[in-house]
Parts: structure tokens; C-alpha cells; sequence
């Protein structure tokens, strides 16, 4: 029985398995620059964060209607389930399926048909987070809050994702005060690729709630004894982190380091179809390469629950 864990750092795009990518290709007559599932899996092979994007975001051309959205999510909910997940926290790319001229209501009712049974058919809690591009404009971000407003009973936060280095959290400070104004929640990537200092800035300017990756706050020991001392919870992403060569071999990751540090590190899947593995593969992966103790995995499950966006109370960690 895989422990129970709640999953805080899922991009739904990032579930699209090959087999479901040719599906839906068919389904929706769009044709694929691969000759087949194997083909597209030999493309599986990333350099950065940008080489993986590059991919992610041309697989998106597949996903156009709200049955679409539904099917997707709904294959994570099941293999989630499978491997101990209980609650799902679902980030979604609005502005990347805007581009190709879906909208807005067809992604998030697409997937509010799986999230919305997903208790009942998977035994999964779920949260939507819409994430903001962060390599697209700050006024793009605001457009994109504004095309949510209808559709805010189903989306509980907002974070920040895509390409880091050059784009600091603070060019989106009135986008985040904006949705704090609206009452949603707040969470944003840095740290990954990006500098000790984007961490900082994503606390201070964004006021957010949890820190997706911060990887690199391990560079700044001053910054650790804060995210130690504000409780600040991170999302950390083992083998995302491997096939983006943020570390070189899973042997290699800091996490046991952060973990003894008292950092409240959870452990998630990013983008499970491209990066070799869903939740309960990262605590697999994690347990065997880094010799993680029964007592830490319980730790890592624990903090899950507590970092998550489980009640609609006032948020923990006032700004
Ligand atoms: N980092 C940043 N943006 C992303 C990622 C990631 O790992 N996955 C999907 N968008
Ligand atoms: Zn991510």
C-alpha cells in the first residue's frame, strides 16, 4: 500500500501521455511531428527547462475541447490514486491554450467534469491553481485573471510558472495583489532554474503561501533559516529535477540535505508524463537513491497534508 500523500506541484499538460497525445490528435484531427508513441518518447530527452517547454507546449495542440480537458484529467486522477493520492492540487496553463483559441471556460469546465467526481470515482480530493506564464507580460497575466473571474467558485489559487531565469516574480506584483484582493491563494515557482533571490522576492513582493521547487535556496543559508523559521512549505520535484539537469543524479539531490535542515519539503510529480514518473515513482525514487528513512517519507506525507489548500480559512502565513 503506497503511503497516502497529497500531490501540491501537477501542471494537468504535464499528464499528457503519449498514448492520450495520439488520441486526441486523432480525435480532433491535429497532426503530430512524430511518427508515433515511440518516436515522440525518443523527443523525451531535455537539456533545460526551455528544451522541456518547447515540447510541452507543442503537445498542447492537441487538447481543444472540453472533452479533452476531461479525459486528461481525469487519467491523472486514476494513476494518482493508484500511487496514495488523496488530495491533488492541479495546476493548468490558461494563457498557453488562449494562444491556440481555447478558452478560458472550456479548460476549466473541461476539467472541473473530472475534478468535480474525482472524490467519488478516484477517492481524490482535488484544487485548481491557475499559473500565470511568467515569460509572457505582466498585462497578459492581468488579462488572464480577468478572463477568470467567471469561473472563480472553481479555482482556489494562483501561480507562477514557465521559463524563469530573466523573468523575477516582481514583474507580476499587481497581478498578485489583484488576486489576493480576490481571495485566492498564492504559490509561485522559483528556485528551480532560477536565483536564491527570486525565493525571497517570490515571499516578499508576491506574498505567496508555498515556494514551488526552491531548489536553490540551499545556496543561502540565510534564506534557509527563514523558510525554516516561516514554516514556508516547498513543493520539490526529484526527478523533474533529474531530467532538467538541475541535479545530475538523483544521488546528487539536496533533499536529505533540506530535510535535516527542517525544511518542510513535500515531495511531487511536476509534469509525470515527460519526467519518468507520478507521486508515489518520486517517493519510490527518492527512498531507494537517497536512502530516505520510513520516518522521513512519514515527514515528507505529513508535511503534504499540511501544506496544502485543505480548508478555505485565512491563509497560514500572513504576508
Ligand atoms: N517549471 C516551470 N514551468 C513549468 C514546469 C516546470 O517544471 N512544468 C510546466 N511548466
Ligand atoms: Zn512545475
Amino acid at each position: 500500500m503506497p503511503i497516502p500523500k497529497a500531490e501540491l506541484h501537477l501542471h494537468i499538460e504535464g499528464t499528457l501521455e503519449p498514448e492520450l497525445a495520439f488520441a486526441l490528435a486523432a480525435r480532433n484531427g491535429v497532426e503530430l511531428p512524430y511518427a508515433d508513441t515511440g518516436a515522440l518518447r525518443e523527443a523525451y530527452r531535455f537539456e533545460d527547462l526551455q528544451s522541456f517547454l518547447n515540447l510541452y507546449y507543442e503537445l498542447m495542440a492537441v487538447l481543444r475541447t472540453e472533452r479533452d480537458f476531461d479525459d486528461l484529467a481525469d487519467a491523472y486522477l486514476a494513476r494518482a490514486a493508484v500511487q496514495g493520492v488523496r488530495h491533488a492540487e492541479i495546476f493548468f496553463d490558461p494563457q498557453a491554450h488562449m494562444a491556440r483559441g481555447v478558452g478560458m471556460g472550456t479548460v476549466v469546465e473541461g476539467l472541473w467534469r473530472a475534478l468535480g467526481r474525482s472524490e467519488e470515482t478516484h477517492g481524490v480530493s482535488t484544487r485548481l491553481i491557475m499559473c500565470f506564464l511568467r515569460d509572457e507580460s505582466a498585462e497578459s497575466a492581468l488579462a488572464t485573471l480577468d478572463a477568470a473571474k467567471p469561473y472563480l467558485d472553481r479555482i482556489t489559487g494562483v501561480g507562477l510558472d514557465s521559463a524563469e531565469v530573466g523573468h523575477p516574480p516582481a514583474k507580476f506584483r499587481e497581478v498578485y495583489e489583484a488576486a489576493a484582493a480576490l481571495g485566492l491563494r498564492r504559490v509561485a515557482h522559483a528556485g528551480e532554474e532560477g536565483p536564491p533571490e527570486y525565493i525571497r522576492e517570490a515571499l516578499d513582493v508576491l506574498g505567496v503561501e508555498r515556494i514551488d521547487h526552491g531548489l536553490r535556496c540551499m545556496e543561502d543559508p540565510g534564506l534557509v533559516e527563514r523558510l525554516v523559521r516561516e514554516r514556508v512549505p516547498l513543493t520539490l520535484c526529484p526527478l523533474s529535477n533529474v531530467r532538467l539537469r538541475t541535479v545530475d543524479v538523483l544521488a546528487d539531490h539536496p533533499l536529505p540535505a533540506m530535510l535535516d535542515a527542517g525544511l518542510m519539503c513535500t515531495v511531487n510529480s511536476d509534469d509525470p508524463a515527460y519526467f519518468g514518473g507520478y507521486a508515489g515513482d518520486n517517493f519510490d525514487a527518492v527512498r531507494e537513491s537517497l536512502g530516505l528513512t520510513p520516518a522521513h517519507l512519514r515527514t515528507l506525507a505529513r508535511n503534504s497534508f499540511l501544506a496544502a489548500f485543505l480548508s478555505d480559512d485565512e491563509p497560514r502565513r500572513a504576508r
